[in-house]
């Protein structure tokens, strides 16, 4: 990718220049609390549908008060003054790898985490689109480089195998819940539930419907404290006649990779995600 002057890198992963090259070193040594919720994933993995989720799941469905962005901060971006003054139970959302959330080791803390996942091949083509039209960031790459970019994992918040493979290996511990994101297409009740329950809820059926209603990407394009586009710090931050919620389909992939991309892209994949039990392609 090519690099602006304010990019920066902290421990071999690229961070755009939106934030701050002094905070982010200091987040592993943020407290944590068992009272703390962690929305985390990869960037273009379904992060703000979950959020979402989240924050209706919180409300019973109810009507929200503020936008889910305002609820449910970014870490990375809200420095250690924020972070600490805000007051318990926090919700933050993430897209840190493993060793670098507050903590460095979420499977042996008190909090919960929330890891959402999803296809690479969808994931590239969401991050393409979202280089392309987020104007704040430095990005004159047409997709073929962009896709040379992912692959080699010189992207912000670098490598997706390295990321998705450093909290894969911690599925089984009892604070760390798991998400597809084609799973929550395929049944997204049956996802709203199973994350209310790893929040320690336990929603009525009506409940879960109320909110699976207001969470299609019809309602939450409607929805102006669910929407990322009517958040000012994000609306400020992308082209006029895009949004944040795209397509939100799987398999765009296909309308994008030239098919010796995807041979090259499941080669790969067979080659760093071997053994993992992860099994997009
Ligand atoms: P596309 O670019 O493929 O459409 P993130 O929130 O992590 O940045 O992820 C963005 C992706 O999630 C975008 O994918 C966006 O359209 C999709 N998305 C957001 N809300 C969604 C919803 N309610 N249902 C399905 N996909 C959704």
């Amino acid at each position: 990718m090519s690099s602006s002057r304010s990019e920066f890198h902290f421990n071999g992963i690229l961070f755009p220049s939106f934030m701050n090259p002094k905070w982010i070193p200091e987040i592993p040594d943020y407290p944590v609390s068992p009272e703390d919720l962690y929305v985390v994933a990869y960037p273009k993995s379904g992060m703000m549908w979950t959020l979402q989720i989240v924050s209706l799941i919180k409300t019973g469905g109810a009507p929200k008060q503020k936008h889910n962005l305002e609820t449910i901060p970014w870490i990375e971006v809200i420095g250690k003054e924020i972070a600490h003054a805000l007051p318990p139970p926090h919700t933050f959302m993430c897209h840190l790898p493993y060793h670098m959330m507050p903590g460095r080791d979420p499977a042996h803390s008190s909090a919960k985490y929330i890891y959402i996942t999803r296809n690479p091949k969808d994931v590239v083509v969401s991050y393409y689109h979202h280089m392309k039209h987020t104007h704040h960031l430095t990005f004159t790459l047409g997709w073929d480089a962009y896709f040379e970019s992912f692959i080699k994992g010189d992207v912000f918040y670098g490598s997706w195998f390295d990321h998705i493979l450093e909290w894969w290996k911690q599925k089984d511990a009892d604070n760390i819940l798991f998400m597809k994101y084609e799973d929550m297409k395929k049944d997204l009740p049956g996802s709203i539930k199973r994350i209310s329950q790893f929040m320690g809820y336990s929603l009525e059926e009506s409940a879960i419907d109320t909110i699976a209603k207001q969470c299609t990407i019809e309602s939450m394009r409607a929805d102006p404290l669910g929407n990322p586009d009517e958040y000012p710090a994000f609306k400020a931050a992308v082209d006029k006649n895009t949004s944040f919620l795209r397509k939100g389909i799987v398999g765009d992939w296909k309308n994008h990779f030239s098919d010796e991309q995807s041979s090259r892209f499941d080669a790969e994949y067979a080659k760093r995600m071997a053994g993992s039990g992860l099994d997009f392609i």
